[in-house]
């Protein structure tokens, strides 16, 4: 597999960089990125001439850049699988509408765990709201993450709301309510060192509490899963493919 990789000077750019160079079954034929180290491919600062032929996209880079590497997909015809959160609900529906003329992978979380998390989630929710339990996400995430709430709790947020009878809102931190709880989902972001990413689901019951977490130990488990993504992906028809896909292409 011949990688286009945008925003490859980061966290994760690095980290998959690395995990390719080890496997040595892939490559890396160009990148994107405003921040320019010395590297063995072309880096672009700008995607106006990419010259290079690639199989794929992989995007882990900020969603102020979303447009530029959308317009790359669409004009090569490659697969795109989109890591980058923090998308806005216009960017996300350019994804879907271009995911029509090709391949789109997009996961807030790339990791089998979460993915398995929120089809845990799916079970449990209804039958503990039913009994009157309250929902609360907190993430935890390293102190260089620019957007908060986390994709991630987001994603976490929207499989409950999927099965849950009736959907509730969301509140993020209660910072100034002078208020009891009302029936919402509390989300909270927690900042700080080096964290990959932790995300916990509370439900909190008449005297009975019961939690599903997930913690990242490394940014690896990203990383593996936008290659096997991208492995998956530049075998498919355009659409639209998330981890249930991919979980259940395997
Ligand atoms: N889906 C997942 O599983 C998953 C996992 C981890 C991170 N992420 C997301 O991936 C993204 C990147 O995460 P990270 O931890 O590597 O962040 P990072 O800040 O370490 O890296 C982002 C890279 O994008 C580059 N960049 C930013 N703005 C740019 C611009 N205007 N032009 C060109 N390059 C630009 C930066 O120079 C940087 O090298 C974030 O949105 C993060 O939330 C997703």
């Amino acid at each position: 597999m011949k990688i286009f990789l945008s925003g490859v000077s980061g966290a994760m750019g690095r980290v998959i960089a690395e995990m390719v160079a080890e496997k040595g079954q892939d490559s890396i034929v160009a990148g994107f990125d405003k921040a320019q180290p010395q590297r063995d491919f072309t880096v672009y600062q700008s995607l106006e001439n990419v010259t290079e032929d690639f199989d794929v996209i992989i995007d882990f880079s900020h969603f102020s850049v979303f447009d530029s590497i959308l317009k790359l997909a669409l004009e090569k015809k490659k697969p795109l699988v989109m890591a980058t959160t923090g998308l806005s609900d216009q960017q996300n529906k350019a994804l879907a509408e271009a995911a029509k003329q090709i391949p789109v992978f997009q996961s807030a979380n790339m990791s089998l765990g979460i993915n398995l998390m929120a089809n845990a989630l799916k079970v449990v929710a209804p039958l503990l709201v039913e009994n009157g339990f309250d929902i609360e996400i907190i993430e935890k995430h390293h102190r260089k993450k620019v957007d908060a709430p986390s994709g991630t709790a987001f994603l976490l947020r929207d499989a409950l709301n999927d099965v849950l009878s009736s959907k509730k809102d969301s509140i993020f931190g209660r910072h100034g309510k002078e208020e009891k709880r009302r029936d919402e989902i509390g989300i909270h972001a927690v900042r700080g060192g080096t964290i990959p990413g932790e995300h916990l689901v509370l439900f909190a019951g008449e005297d009975e509490l019961f939690e599903i977490k997930h913690n990242a130990l490394s940014k690896k488990v990203f990383a593996q899963g936008a290659l096997s993504a991208a492995a998956y992906l530049t075998a498919q028809q355009p659409g639209l493919y998330d981890m249930d896909h991919l979980i259940a292409g395997n």
